[in-house]
């Protein structure tokens, strides 16, 4: 990899990737809505490893923007991480479309939307990674946040396809599916420290999950089991609990 392209480069985890891409002396280009928060980052990555860091404006939700957006992008990167979200307030969401739209959007519709552009370019390539943070909360609905919930399990089957499609034009696809990480996102929500990972531990993990090829990967491997006993309690029992 010589060049990763990292959506949605304002967020934590994503900071904490472009440090450590960079340690490794991979050049990358950041895109984000609020470009200008990106510029103390550049700056500094690039005085401290002396690699070629590109800001780019980028809006999940501005879908016609995209095919544009990358093919602007000089050179092209060698893979994507897709790390943009948004958890939004699901009781607002509940009575409001504006809120429910926005949800769904930042976590599957928009990102489905840039990665169908990036896809098309990496198979035509033959070479390429793609990754997805998406989140054990897809994995099944909840009362108290299916909103979010639905859309990331929209994007992890969006992304199983997308590997499934890729694999013969040798482009590698990885769905990450982190449990808590401690970030503004889930401020004030309060987690249990062992089920919650620090945006470095997601960072070092995606990294290594590129490297190695990995499918889906669960960030702390603790979440494999518990998503797994989520999944196994019968629909009867489910639909009574308080989740
Ligand atoms: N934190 C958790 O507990 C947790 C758990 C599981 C999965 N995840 C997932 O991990 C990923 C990273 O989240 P995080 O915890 O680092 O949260 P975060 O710090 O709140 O970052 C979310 C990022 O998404 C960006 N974003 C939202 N809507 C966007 C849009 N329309 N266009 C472009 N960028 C947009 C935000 O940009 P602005 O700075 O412009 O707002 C922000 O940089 C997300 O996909 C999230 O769903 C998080």
């Amino acid at each position: 990899m010589k060049t990763v392209l990292i959506l949605g480069a304002t967020s934590e985890v994503a900071l904490a990737l472009a440090d450590q891409l960079a340690a490794k002396s991979i050049n990358l280009i950041l895109a984000a809505r609020q470009v200008e928060k990106l510029n103390p980052v550049k700056a500094d990555l690039t005085i401290r490893f002396g690699v070629t860091v590109t800001v780019v404006a980028f809006d999940a939700a501005n879908m016609n923007s995209h095919a544009d957006f990358y093919q602007h992008l000089d050179p092209k990167p060698d893979a994507a991480i897709c790390v943009f979200g948004f958890l939004g307030d699901h009781d607002k969401a509940k009575v409001n479309w504006d809120e429910c739209a926005t949800i769904l959007t930042a976590n599957y519709v928009g990102a489905v939307s840039i990665l169908n552009v990036i896809a098309n370019d990496f198979e035509s390539r033959k070479a390429g990674v793609i990754v997805g943070i998406s989140s054990v909360a897809g994995e099944r609905g909840r009362q108290s946040n299916y909103f979010y919930g639905s859309a990331k399990a929209g994007f992890t089957a969006y992304l199983s396809g997308l590997r499934n499609r890729l694999v013969k034009s040798a482009v590698h696809v990885v769905t990450v599916k982190p449990g808590f990480i401690r970030t503004k996102m889930i401020e004030g929500i309060a987690t249990p420290g062992l089920l919650t990972a620090k945006p470095e531990q997601v960072a070092s993990s995606v990294i290594k999950a590129m490297v190695a090829k990995r499918n889906v990967i669960y960030v702390l491997p603790a979440w494999r089991w518990i998503m797994l006993v989520i999944r196994c309690i019968p629909e009867f029992i489910f639909k009574k609990l308080r989740l």
